[in-house]
C-alpha cells in the first residue's frame, strides 16, 4: 500500500510542532498555544495515524502510553555504572568548608592557590532514572537498581511528558541522560485529592508516589500519575565531544531538550557554595517540589577525572542535606482552642516528632473542613510539616495506617471553656462560640489585645498575668484593671512588690492615650490600627462614635458595609457600652483626631528592619536618618516589626516580612514617611 505524500508530509509536520509545544509546555513552562489548539493538532496526528497506520513510529507524540502491562521488569546492565554521592548533614557553612577544604587537599592546592571552581545545583527528592537515546531517539530508561544492573521502565519512563521521546538540536549517536523523576507538590495535592476521592490509598509523600509510579508494571497506571523529570549528569556517550565543565553539560543536556533546573550556579571557593546553600535554604519552601538539599560538584571534568572515585562514591560531588520538612507521628488527641473573637480552632497534641529542625508537640488542624479534607482521625498516623518559619501543620493522613480505635474529630456543640453554645455561621469555615466577652478564653484574649503594645501598651501586663487575672475572678473586663491596686497582683503569688508597682504604674500611664489607640484596643471585629484611626479622625470623640448608627459609619472613608456591620453589631452590644463607659469613668484621656493622623505617619516608636541594598541611601545613613525621628533598627524580623525596609536582594527577611504580613516599604516608601 502506498501512503499519500500529502499524508507522510502533514504527519511529520504535526510531529514536529507537537514536540515544540509539548518542550515550551512541559520543559520550558512558557506555552505558545491554548491547550484547545494543542488538543486539534494532536487530534489530527491521530487520525492520520489512525487512517495510516504504517506511519506510526515508536517516537511519535501518541505512542507515550502504548505497550502492555508487564510480568516483571527487563534487567539492564548500564554501560557506566550509576553511583550514589556523598551526604553531608551539616548544618550552615561547615558542609561547604569541609568539602572545599577536602578537595583542596586532594588537589594538591595550597592557600594561595585560587578558588576551585563548582558546580551547585538541587538534591532532588525522587528516584534516579537514566534514559538512553540513541540517534536522538529515546530507546531505553532504567533505575538505578544496584548501580550496575537496574530495570527497564522504558515504557513508564515514556509516559512523562517533559521527557523528550527525540531530542532537538544535533544529538550525539548515543547519549545517556542521567537525572531524577519526581513529582511536583501541587501535582502530589491534586494526585493525592483524587485518590482520596475515588477510595483510593493516598500517597505518604512525593517521593514514595514518583518511585511507585516509576515502578508500575501496567505503564496506564504510569500515564496517570503526574511525574516530572529533572537531569543531572551523563552516563555512555558515544560520537560526542563531550563539553569541559559540568556545567557545560548541564547546558547541553539543555539545549538537547532536556530539562535541567535552572536553579543552579557555578560558585567559587567554600563561600561560593555556601551562598548557594543559604539562599536555596531560604526559598525551599516556594519551590514547587521538595528537595532534601543541594549538590556541590567539582565543574571542571579534567578535575573530576583526577578526583576519581572512593567505592561507589565520587571524590568530586557530595550532597548537602537539609533538615527534613515532613515527619511520621500520631495524633495523641485533638483539643479546641477558642480565639479573641471566639473562632474554635481544633489542634492536634502530637507525638513529640522532630521536623523543620525543632521538635513539635502541637500542630493546627485550621478547622473542621480541613479534618475533613485531610482525613484526620483522633490516634492517626499523620505527616507533620513544618517548612521554614511556618507554623507546623498536619499534612496528611495516612489512612492506610488507621487503628480500629482511631475516631473521627466532632466539633463541640457548646464552647469547651464557658459552655455556651457554638455557631457556624454558612459561609463561614469557622464555628465560633457565641458567648464574646462573658467567655474566659475571649476574654483573655480580649485582654492581652487591650494591654499590646500597639493598643494600649500596657508594659508588664503579659500572658501569664492575664490568665491569673481572669482565673481568679479579679479582672473580668478591661475596665477592671484600672480598679486593680499593687496588693491585688502580689496576693496572686510569686509577684514581688516592685514589679506589681511597676505593672499598676503602667496600667495607669495607658491612660493618657490616644483615640485611635483606645478604639483600636477595644478589638472590634475587622477594625485594625488603620481603622481605628480613620474612625478617631472622623468622629473626633468617642461619645460621637458610640452614638453613630451602621449607616452613618459607611460614610467613614474606607469603611464598607462589612466593617460597620462589626462596629455597630459591637456598640449594640449593651455590655460593650459598659465597659467604654466604666473605661472613660476610669478617666481616660483620649487625644483627638489630629494628634492621631500625626502619630500615624511618625516613625516615633517603630521599629525598622533594613534589608538588602537601598538606591541611595548608605544602610548607616538609613538607620541614623530613622532613629533620628525615634524610630528603632533591628537585625530580625519578628511580630514586633513595624516595617521592613527592602533594597535590592533583599533575602529572607523579606520573605519573613510577608509572611508575617509586616508592611514593606522600599527607599522611597521610607523617605516619604521620613518627611
Ligand atoms: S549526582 C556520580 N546530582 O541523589 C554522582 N544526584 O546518592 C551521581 N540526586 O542516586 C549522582 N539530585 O538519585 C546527583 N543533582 C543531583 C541529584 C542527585 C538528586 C540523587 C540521585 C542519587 C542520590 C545520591
Amino acid at each position: 500500500m502506498t501512503v499519500p505524500r500529502g499524508a507522510l508530509k502533514r504527519v511529520s509536520q504535526l510531529r514536529g510542532e507537537i514536540e515544540r509545544h509539548n518542550y515550551q509546555y512541559y520543559v520550558l513552562d512558557q506555552p505558545l498555544i491554548s491547550d484547545a489548539e494543542y488538543d486539534r493538532l494532536f487530534r489530527e496526528l491521530q487520525e492520520l495515524e489512525a487512517s495510516h497506520p504504517e506511519l506510526i513510529t515508536p517516537d511519535s507524540p501518541t505512542q507515550r502510553v502504548g505497550g502492555r502491562g508487564l510480568d516483571a521488569f527487563e534487567p539492564v546492565r548500564h554501560a557506566v555504572p550509576m553511583l550514589s554521592i556523598r551526604t553531608e548533614t551539616d548544618t550552615e557553612d561547615s558542609g561547604a568548608i569541609k568539602f572545599d577544604a577536602r578537595i583542596r587537599r586532594e588537589l594538591g592546592l595550597v592557600a594561595t592557590d585560587p578558588p576551585v571552581e563548582y558546580l551547585a545545583e538541587l538534591k532532588f527528592d525522587g528516584l534516579a532514572i537514566s534514559l538512553r537515546y540513541e540517534l536522538g531517539v529515546l530507546v531505553r530508561a532504567a533505575t538505578r537498581g544496584d548501580g550496575e544492573t537496574g530495570e527497564d521502565v522504558t515504557q513508564n519512563i515514556r509516559t512523562i511528558r517533559c521527557i523528550p521521546l527525540r531530542l532537538r538540536h544535533d544529538p550525539p549517536a548515543v547519549l545517556e541522560a542521567r537525572g531524577e523523576v519526581y513529582m511536583r507538590r501541587e501535582d502530589f495535592k491534586r494526585l493525592n485529592e483524587a485518590q482520596r476521592a475515588s477510595g483510593e490509598r493516598v500517597f505518604v509523600n512525593l517521593r514514595n508516589a514518583a518511585a511507585g509510579g516509576v515502578r508500575q508494571l501496567d505503564p496506564k497506571i504510569t500515564a496517570g500519575r503526574p511525574l516530572s523529570f529533572s537531569a543531572y549528569g551523563l552516563g555512555a556517550v558515544a560520537g560526542w565531544a563531550l563539553p569541559s565543565t559540568h556545567s557545560g553539560v548541564l547546558d547541553a543536556l539543555a539545549a538537547f531538550g532536556l530539562p535541567v533546573s535552572s536553579e543552579r550556579t557555578v560558585a567559587l571557593g567554600a563561600e561560593g557554595l555556601a551562598a548557594f546553600h543559604r539562599d536555596i535554604g531560604a526559598r525551599r519552601d516556594k519551590l514547587p517540589f521538595d528537595i532534601d538539599g543541594v549538590v556541590y560538584k567539582v565543574n571542571s571534568l579534567e578535575l573530576q577525572r583526577r578526583l576519581g572515585f572512593v567505592t561507589r562514591e565520587p571524590r568530586w560531588a557530595v550532597a548537602h542535606k537539609f533538615p527534613a520538612e515532613e515527619a511520621i507521628s500520631q495524633v495523641l488527641a485533638i483539643d479546641v482552642q477558642v480565639g479573641r473573637t471566639g473562632a474554635l480552632t481544633p489542634v492536634a497534641r502530637l507525638k513529640p516528632v522532630f521536623v523543620g529542625g525543632v521538635t513539635v508537640t502541637n500542630a493546627t488542624l485550621h478547622n473542621e473542613d480541613e479534618i475533613r479534607r485531610k482525613d484526620v482521625h483522633v490516634g492517626d498516623t499523620v505527616v507533620v510539616r513544618r517548612a521554614g518559619d511556618v507554623i507546623p501543620e498536619v499534612a496528611r493522613a495516612i489512612s492506610e495506617r488507621r487503628s480500629p480505635h482511631a475516631r473521627r474529630f466532632v466539633m463541640p456543640a457548646k464552647c469547651p471553656v464557658c459552655g455556651s453554645a457554638v455557631r457556624r455561621l454558612e459561609d463561614e469555615a469557622v464555628a465560633r462560640c457565641t458567648a464574646g466577652l462573658f467567655c474566659p478564653a475571649q476574654r483573655k484574649q480580649a485582654l492581652r489585645h487591650f494591654a499590646s503594645r500597639r493598643a494600649m501598651n500596657i508594659e508588664g501586663l503579659g500572658e501569664k498575668l492575664i490568665d491569673q487575672l481572669v482565673d481568679s475572678g479579679l479582672v473580668a473586663t478591661p475596665a477592671d484593671l484600672y480598679e486593680l491596686g499593687a496588693g491585688a497582683l502580689e496576693g496572686l503569688g510569686r509577684m514581688a512588690e516592685k514589679s506589681a508597682g511597676k505593672v499598676i504604674a503602667a496600667i495607669e500611664r495607658s491612660k493618657r492615650t490616644t483615640l485611635a489607640r483606645f478604639i483600636y484596643a477595644l478589638g472590634i471585629r475587622n477594625v485594625g490600627e488603620s481603622t481605628a484611626r480613620d474612625l478617631a479622625r472622623h468622629f473626633g470623640g468617642i461619645d460621637a462614635l458610640i452614638a453613630v448608627d451602621a449607616e452613618a459609619l459607611e460614610e467613614v472613608p474606607d469603611v464598607g458595609p462589612v466593617v460597620a456591620e462589626s462596629i455597630a453589631q459591637f456598640l449594640a452590644e449593651r455590655h460593650n457600652r459598659e465597659v467604654i463607659s466604666e473605661l472613660l469613668a476610669a478617666g481616660m484621656s483620649l487625644e483627638a483626631a489630629a494628634v492621631d493622623a500625626a502619630e500615624s505617619s511618625d516613625v516615633k516608636g517603630k521599629t525598622f528592619v533594613l534589608t538588602g541594598t537601598l538606591p541611595s541611601l548608605t544602610r548607616d545613613e538609613a538607620k541614623a536618618r530613622i532613629e533620628a525621628r525615634g524610630g528603632r533598627v533591628s537585625g530580625a524580623v519578628s511580630k514586633k516589626t513595624d516595617y521592613v525596609v527592602a533594597g535590592s536582594d533583599p533575602g529572607s527577611k523579606h520573605d519573613k516580612a510577608e509572611q508575617l504580613g509586616v508592611t514593606i516599604l522600599d527607599e522611597e516608601g521610607l523617605l516619604k514617611l521620613l518627611k
